[in-house]
């Protein structure tokens, strides 16, 4: 079989952007990211074959490990797991699952974007085809719920499935604005809430949820800093896929374009210049033309803007945060909402 496999994981490798969050958080939250990674390993490696190898070739391809780091630090933050022996376990469990959910939308996502490069290795569509890349999302948005189950815990499974139907709205959205000329900002914002911001609040809610002085009402201002993380994050990204370059990206520039995805970045650029706002995206034709609509699009300042209005964002995420969460959870947390931002700079 031809596979997206990259080297093995690396716990070292997966976290590099947010190194400097691990040193803060010591050698325990370093120690319940790699057991997490393993048994991330463990869960896909299980499932049968062929798709198995699908499944743990893609959660071997690297990735940030973001969200299950989220589920660790909302977890700290809210009193760290319980001290019975399976307090650990159910922890590690919820950032499996919550990872694991964020696998297989961009298997999926990656199909319908017609992405060829994900984490610098062909994609699942690109390499096996649309069956295997829809059944492979399938099989890992299935063990993550089978995964999370086990801890027995129906706020934490609720939690999940919402933000997996936000995830699928957030997509048949984005689908059905594809080329439009007037999609507003607000409209926008609601389909990076639903595709993006979803999954970041839920993996606050799972690591508070599971913890030893976790209350619905610090799942929900931890939910919401997370929310708002997860938003600036995707108006981020959009701006990458605008500024590039394909060296820091490890996609093509103007990949979203080129796929009739309306952005931030073009819909102020169209605010600022009419003979863009008439601009209609279907008449793209190749990466280089998606490039040059880069150009002009970056040309009208738009970018700046749409990183201010991001950045924006993140300030209001840090100003939801309750101060003084134990075990230094306020500070790892801004540290998060900084790392959102740095990788951008
Ligand atoms: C990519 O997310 C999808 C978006 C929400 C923009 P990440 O950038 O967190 O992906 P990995 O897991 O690190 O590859
Ligand atoms: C994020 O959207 C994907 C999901 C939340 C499923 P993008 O389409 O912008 O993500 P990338 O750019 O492909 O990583
Ligand atoms: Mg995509
Ligand atoms: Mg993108």
């Amino acid at each position: 079989m031809s596979t997206v496999s990259g080297p093995a994981t690396d716990v070292a490798q997966q976290v590099d952007g947010l190194e400097e969050i691990m040193r803060a958080g010591g050698e325990a939250l370093r120690a319940r990211m790699v057991r997490t990674e393993l048994h991330l390993e463990r869960v896909t490696a299980q499932a049968g074959a062929p798709l198995a190898s699908y499944a743990t070739a893609t959660v071997r391809a690297g990735g940030k490990r973001l969200r299950p780091l989220l589920v660790v630090l909302a977890a700290e933050s809210a009193g760290g797991p319980p001290a019975e022996e399976d307090g650990e376990i159910r922890l590690v469990r919820a950032a499996v699952a919550v990872e694991l959910v964020h696998s297989a939308t961009l298997v999926h996502d990656d199909l319908i974007d017609g992405a060829q490069l994900r984490r610098g290795h062909p994609t699942v569509a690109a390499v096996a085809g649309r069956d295997v890349a829809v059944a492979t999302g399938d099989l890992l948005f299935s063990l993550a719920f089978a995964e999370l189950a086990r801890n027995d815990s129906p706020m934490q499974l609720r939690a999940l499935s919402d933000a997996s139907s936000a995830l699928a709205e957030g997509e048949l959205l984005q689908r059905e604005d594809a080329y439009a000329s007037d999609v507003a900002v607000e409209r926008y914002l609601r389909r990076c809430e639903l595709k993006t911001a979803a999954l970041f609040e839920a993996a606050c809610r799972l690591g508070a949820l599971g913890a030893c002085r976790g209350s619905g009402r610090l799942a929900d201002a931890l939910g919401a800093f997370a929310r708002r993380i997860g938003l600036a994050f995707q108006m981020l990204d959009d701006v990458l896929d605008v500024s590039g370059p394909v060296e820091r990206t490890g996609k093509a520039r103007g990949t979203d374009l080129l796929d009739g995805t309306v952005t931030l970045p073009l819909i102020l650029a169209r605010e600022r210049e009419c003979e863009l706002a008439a601009f209609d995206l279907a008449s793209l034709g190749s990466p280089e033309q998606a490039e040059e609509l880069c150009e002009r699009i970056a040309a009208t300042g738009a970018l700046d803007e749409a990183r201010e209005r991001a950045l924006g964002v993140v300030v209001e995420a840090k100003a939801a945060l309750p101060d003084a969460l134990p075990n230094g959870g306020s500070e790892l947390l801004h540290l998060v909402a900084d790392a959102v931002v740095e990788r951008y700079r």
